[in-house]
């Protein structure tokens, strides 16, 4: 089987299909991160306002480039528009501010974070009550969002623009106006998102998956406070054996798996040898028999870490995505 090492976008651009995660990184480390990513062979880094640390990407970023734009064509570089942000006279504010934090000229790749709101108050991106629960907009315009950030493109400072953590029917209420060039969700073993994935396949949307070895530090941190556990991606017995069939680590497995399950990732990783070993996927197969018993393992809704229920009241706001029916 054989896979592209990228999506093809509108105006011959290509998204790599495997990306390098920034979320979770302090600054200083990822810097250095970014720097051994580089040198491991990553083209696609994958930011967020919210992640408070595209300085430091843009710093290393920028080192490599050089000020030469040949390297800089070279680069696919993300990032999203943070929900207090999520207004569309907005827009304009928060994306200006990712581009001179990154210390760019453009992004590649301009991202509607989530599809609920934060209140807009400078300075502080995860504004709280008293009480812990975010301070939520609860009049988000979700169109009206989708449309100024649609209108950045007319600027040139932003080659492509998508979608994060939407459900079908948000999708779907965004593509009547303007296709998304990337819908980027959570996607791993436990939690494979066949119906989304093949609704973004038909209306000819390229999936990226995040977390895809299971965002050990968030899932750690949700079963500290709620008690609820989550398994450990890289532990499951499954993925083991085919990993110790293949010669290959477990993580290797997981992303590998992704990429034949037709979705790009973007793993995070401070540590040199795994983030090499992230990007080392191409170069073996897993079998017609090896993906069915992986596809086996899809516990469906139950399988989502990333519910954004840590944001206290999020399920009252009326875009909240993940509503069980
Ligand atoms: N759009 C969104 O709302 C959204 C949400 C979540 C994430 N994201 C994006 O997706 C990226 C990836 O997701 P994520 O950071 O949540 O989780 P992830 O990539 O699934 O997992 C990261 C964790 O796995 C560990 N790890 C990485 N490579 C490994 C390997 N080869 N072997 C063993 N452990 C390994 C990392 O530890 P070390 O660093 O110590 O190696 C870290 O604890 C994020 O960084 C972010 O850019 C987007």
């Amino acid at each position: 089987m054989s896979i592209s090492k990228y999506f093809e976008l509108d105006g011959g651009d290509r998204m790599p299909r495997i990306g390098f995660g920034t979320w979770q990184a302090p600054p200083d480390i990822l810097e250095k991160s970014v720097e051994a990513a580089l040198e491991a062979g990553y083209r696609h880094f994958d930011s967020a306002r919210a992640y408070e640390n595209e300085a430091a990407l843009g710093r290393a970023l920028n080192r490599w480039i050089g000020g030469d734009p040949a390297k800089r064509k070279e680069l696919f570089v993300v990032t999203k528009l943070p929900p207090g942000g999520n207004r569309p006279e907005l827009v304009e504010e928060y994306f200006n501010a990712s581009l001179r934090d990154l210390g760019l000229e453009y992004i590649d790749l301009y991202l509607l974070h989530v599809p609920f709101g934060f209140e807009h108050i400078p300075g502080d991106l995860h504004p709280k009550n008293p009480d812990g629960s975010m301070k939520f907009d609860y009049k988000t315009d979700l169109v009206g969002v989708w449309k100024a950030i649609l209108k950045l493109k007319e600027s040139g400072r932003v080659r492509h623009v998508g979608i994060s953590n939407m459900n079908q029917e948000q999708i779907k209420r965004l593509c009547a106006v303007a296709k998304p060039a990337c819908l980027q969700v959570e996607v791993h073993v436990l939690h494979q998102q066949k119906p989304l994935i093949a609704t973004a396949n038909e209306l000819g949307i390229p999936v990226v998956a995040y977390s895809p070895l299971g965002s050990k530090a968030l899932a750690d941190a949700l079963a500290a406070k709620t008690g609820r556990t989550y398994p450990n991606l890289l532990e499951i017995p499954e993925v083991q054996k085919i990993a110790k069939t293949h010669s290959r680590t477990p993580a290797q497995i997981l992303l590998r798996f992704l990429l034949q399950h037709g979705v790009a990732s973007i793993p995070k990783s401070t540590d040199p040898t795994r983030i090499k070993q992230n990007i080392s996927v191409w170069d073996f197969e897993l079998s017609k028999k090896e993906m069915e018993e992986l596809h086996a393992l899809d516990r469906g809704e139950e399988g989502r870490i990333c519910d954004f229920l840590f944001f206290i009241g999020v399920e009252k706001h009326p875009e909240y995505p993940f509503k069980k029916q």
